[in-house]
C-alpha cells in the first residue's frame, strides 16, 4: 500500500481561536470529498487547552482513503465505488480485495486472492478443544471474542506489525478463517459437529455450508441464498471510524498484534447501540407483535423518560435513508420469496413501523431514518440463523473493513498510540485521613 503524500491536503487556510487574547491559526486541511477538518495537534502544546468531544462527533480521528459516508445524502463509498454497485455486480471477495488494496483486482490478481483466502479457511485443530471449553448455551460473539483473541496464540508467525509480509499473512489468515470460526460458534451452541471448510466453494456458500451441513446427509447451498449472504456481506464489510472500526485501530495503535486487535473490534461491535442492533431490531419486532401494537412503541421510543428505543433507526451519520438498508431490503424480500415466506408477520410489522417512523415529526425532525440493521434480523432469520448468531454475521463481514482499516493505520507516519485526554472534574489535591480517624 502506497503512504500517500499528505501535502495535498493543505488548502492553506487557517481556523482562527482567540482565547485570553492570545490568537491561534489552525490549519484547515481538505480531503477528496466531505467535510474539511481543522488540525488541533498543536493546540494543547500552544495554548494549553484541550478540546472536549465526547463520542467524538466533530472529530477525524485520522486521513484514510478506504471508505467514505456522505449522512446527508445517504452514499456510502468504498474505495470510491458506491455501495450499490458493488452489491449489484461485485463479489464479497473482490470487495474484500479492493478495501485492502485500493483497487479492484485484475482477473489475475482475484484469482491469487481468492486462492489465497481459500486455502487458508481451515483453523488450528486445538481450536477445536479451545471451543469446547465455553457452556453450549454461551452466547456465540462470546465464543468470537474468545476464539479471535486466541488466534494470535495459534499463529505466532504474523504477529509483528512492522514486517509487511506478516501484516499480509495475518490479514489473509483473518479474513479466511472468520467464518470457519463463526460457524465452530454456532454449530458448538446448537450441539452439532463442526463441519470443515471446502475449497470447492464459494466464500459464502463454504460458509452456509459449514453452517447448515451436517455430516447425515448430502447438503446443497441455495445459490441464491449464497447470492444474497454475500451481498450481505459486502453491506457489512466497512464504514469509516465508526466505534468497533476505532476500537480496532485505537488497539492497533499500541502495537498489539492483528489478531488482538480484530478480537477488541469485535467486542465493541456487539453492543446494542452498534453491531448488537440486528439482534436487537428483531428481538424488537418479535414483541411489538402486531401491527396495530406499533403506536405503542413508537410512542415510547419518543417518550424522554423511556431508554426505550426503535432498534434499527437513527444512525450517528446518515441523516437520510442508510443506502445499505434498500439493499438489504431488496435482498430480504429476494430471500423470503426464494424460500417461499409469503406473509411474514415480522416483514409485515417491520414494514408499518417503516412507514409510520418515516412520517412521525419526531423521527422527520430527528432524521431517524432504518439503518442496516433495520431489514438484516428478519432476513438472517428466513436465511435460518437464530438471533444470536446476527451480529457475528456482522463481525464475519465487517472483519475485512477492520483489517484494511488496520493496515492503513500501522502504514500511516501520522498515526502515534491513541491517548484522548480529559476535562478532569473529580476532586482537588488533598491529605490521606487514617482510617481510626474517619
Ligand atoms: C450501526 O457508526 C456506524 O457507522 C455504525 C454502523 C456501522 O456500519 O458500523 O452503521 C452500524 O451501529 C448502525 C446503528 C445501529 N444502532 C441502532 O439501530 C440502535 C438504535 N439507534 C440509536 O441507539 C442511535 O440512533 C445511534 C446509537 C445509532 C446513534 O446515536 P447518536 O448519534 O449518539 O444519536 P443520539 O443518540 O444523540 O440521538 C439523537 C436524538 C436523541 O434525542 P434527543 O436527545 O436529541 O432529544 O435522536 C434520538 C435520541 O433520543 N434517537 C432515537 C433513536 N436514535 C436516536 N429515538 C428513538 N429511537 C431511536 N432509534
Amino acid at each position: 500500500m502506497m503512504t500517500k503524500d499528505k501535502s495535498a491536503r493543505a488548502t492553506g487556510d487557517t481556523a482562527k481561536l482567540e482565547i485570553d487574547g492570545q490568537s491561534y491559526d489552525l490549519p484547515i486541511y481538505k480531503g477528496a470529498v466531505g467535510p474539511r477538518v481543522i488540525d488541533v495537534s498543536k493546540l494543547y502544546a500552544q495554548s494549553g487547552h484541550f478540546t472536549f468531544d465526547p463520542g467524538f462527533t466533530s472529530t477525524a480521528s485520522c486521513d484514510s482513503d478506504i471508505t467514505y459516508i456522505d449522512g446527508d445524502k445517504g452514499e456510502l463509498l468504498y474505495r470510491g465505488y458506491g455501495i450499490e454497485q458493488l452489491a449489484a455486480n461485485g463479489s464479497f471477495l473482490e470487495t474484500a480485495y479492493l478495501l485492502l488494496n485500493g483497487e479492484l483486482p485484475s482477473s489475475k490478481e482475484f484469482d491469487e486472492f481468492s486462492n489465497a483466502i481459500t486455502n487458508h479457511t481451515m483453523v488450528h485443530e486445538q481450536m477445536q478443544y479451545f471451543v469446547r471449553g465455553f457452556r453450549r448455551d454461551a452466547h456465540p460473539m462470546a465464543i468470537m471474542v474468545g476464539m479471535v483473541g486466541a488466534m494470535s496464540a495459534f499463529y505466532h508467525d504474523s504477529t509483528d506489525i512492522n514486517d509487511a509480509h506478516q501484516r499480509m499473512v495475518a490479514s489473509r489468515r483473518m479474513i479466511a478463517k472468520i467464518p470457519t470460526i463463526a460457524a465452530m460458534a454456532y454449530k458448538y451452541s446448537i450441539g452439532q459437529p463442526v463441519v470443515y471448510p471446502r475449497n470447492d466453494l464459494g466464500y459464502a456458500e463454504n460458509f452456509l455450508n459449514m453452517c447448515f451441513a451436517v455430516p447425515a446427509e448430502e447438503y446443497h447451498v441455495n445459490p441464491v441464498i449464497a447470492r444474497a449472504m454475500d451481498k450481505i456481506f459486502i453491506l457489512h464489510a466497512d464504514h469509516e471510524q465508526n466505534a468497533s472500526t476505532s476500537t480496532v485501530r485505537l488497539a492497533g495503535s499500541s502495537g498489539a498484534n492483528p489478531f488482538a486487535c480484530i478480537a477488541a473490534g469485535i467486542a465493541c461491535l456487539w453492543g446494542p447501540a452498534h453491531g448488537g442492533a440486528n439482534e436487537a431490531a428483531l428481538n424488537m419486532l418479535q414483541e411489538i407483535g402486531t401491527v396495530d401494537r406499533i403506536p405503542e412503541y413508537v410512542a415510547k421510543a419518543k417518550d424522554k423518560n423511556d431508554p426505550f428505543r426503535l432498534m434499527g433507526f437513527g444512525h450517528r451519520v446518515y441523516k437520510n435513508y442508510d443506502p445499505r438498508a434498500t439493499v438489504m431490503q431488496q435482498a430480504c424480500h429476494e430471500v423470503l420469496q426464494e424460500l417461499g415466506i409469503k406473509d411474514d408477520p415480522m416483514l409485515d410489522v417491520a414494514m408499518e413501523l417503516e412507514k409510520i417512523a418515516l412520517n412521525d415529526e419526531y423521527f422527520v425532525e430527528k432524521k431517524l431514518y432504518p439503518n442496516i440493521d433495520f431489514y438484516s434480523g428478519i432476513t438472517l432469520k428466513a436465511l435460518g440463523f437464530p438471533s444470536t448468531m446476527f451480529t457475528v454475521l456482522f463481525a464475519l463481514a465487517r472483519t475485512t473493513g477492520w483489517v484494511a482499516q488496520w493496515n492503513e493505520m500501522v502504514q500511516d507516519p501520522e498515526q502515534r498510540i491513541g491517548r484522548p485526554r480529559q476535562l478532569y472534574s473529580g476532586a482537588a489535591p488533598r491529605d490521606y485521613v487514617n482510617l481510626a480517624k474517619r
